[in-house]
């Protein structure tokens, strides 16, 4: 599976000749200069919570695309009447789409949109297929929940996890969380964008050695094969 990196939570992962993209935040985010929203392809929008640095362009994501957001209720409910179509989920739910299964996982963290609108509770994505299985965390603290993944999913291959601290987990409890998750390959996100969440690199990977775990640390633009 391709992966790539737009910069703060911003992904694309090309599966089952879909293009997903994950919490688009790339046209206020002066790192990620160098990339044109608008040449970006999409099917579908996963959001993992309202906050701007995880939706700012995924309206014009969407309908450049005629891509579906996939999110929760409240913020699939939003985009709606922004004439975005979209799959709503709730916290637990899983649903088939063309390119695999999602299932809709808890997150400890906040929710609005832009406006101001309630955006419901924050959550994470595993999606699977019959050869792949990853985890999308969204902006969490480490949570107990976590050791649910592994008992009610298939087996990751890799996962996305936050590490920046300060508004998520660090890096530190972002590396107990890849045990509780069962997972030895960790893709790195919401760390460096801006400076409450710089975080040391070697010291990064370094945790996550300690416990026979992989950090991935992407350059912005970068793609890897997963
Ligand atoms: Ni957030
Ligand atoms: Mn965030």
């Amino acid at each position: 599976m391709k992966v790539t990196y737009y910069g703060q939570s911003s992904f694309i992962l090309e599966m089952n000749g879909k293009s997903l993209v994950f919490d688009p935040f790339i046209s206020p985010n002066p790192k990620a200069a160098s990339i044109d929203v608008n040449s970006l392809k999409a099917d579908y929008v996963l959001l993992s919570h309202g906050h701007a640095d995880h939706v700012a362009d995924a309206e014009t994501i969407a309908k450049n695309n005629g891509a579906k957001v996939i999110s929760n209720y409240e913020i699939v409910s939003w985009y709606g009447e922004k004439e975005v179509t979209g799959h709503p989920l709730n916290h637990g739910g899983k649903w088939k789409f063309d390119f695999g299964t999602v299932k809709y996982v808890n997150a400890i963290h906040s929710s609005v949109l832009p406006d101001g609108t309630y955006g419901g509770n924050p959550g994470g994505f595993v999606i699977w297929d019959e050869g792949k299985c990853f985890y999308f965390a969204g902006d969490t603290a480490l949570t107990w929940d976590m050791k649910l993944i592994p008992m009610t999913c298939p087996k990751l291959d890799f996962a996305i996890l936050p590490i920046g601290d300060n508004f998520t987990m660090g890096y530190e409890d972002a590396a107990i969380a890849a045990e509780f998750i069962d997972c030895d390959k960790i893709v790195a996100c919401h760390y460096d964008t801006f400076g409450y969440i710089e975080i040391n690199h070697d010291a990064a990977k370094k945790a996550f050695e300690a416990k026979g775990k992989e950090l991935i640390l992407l350059d912005i633009g970068q793609s890897i094969d997963l």
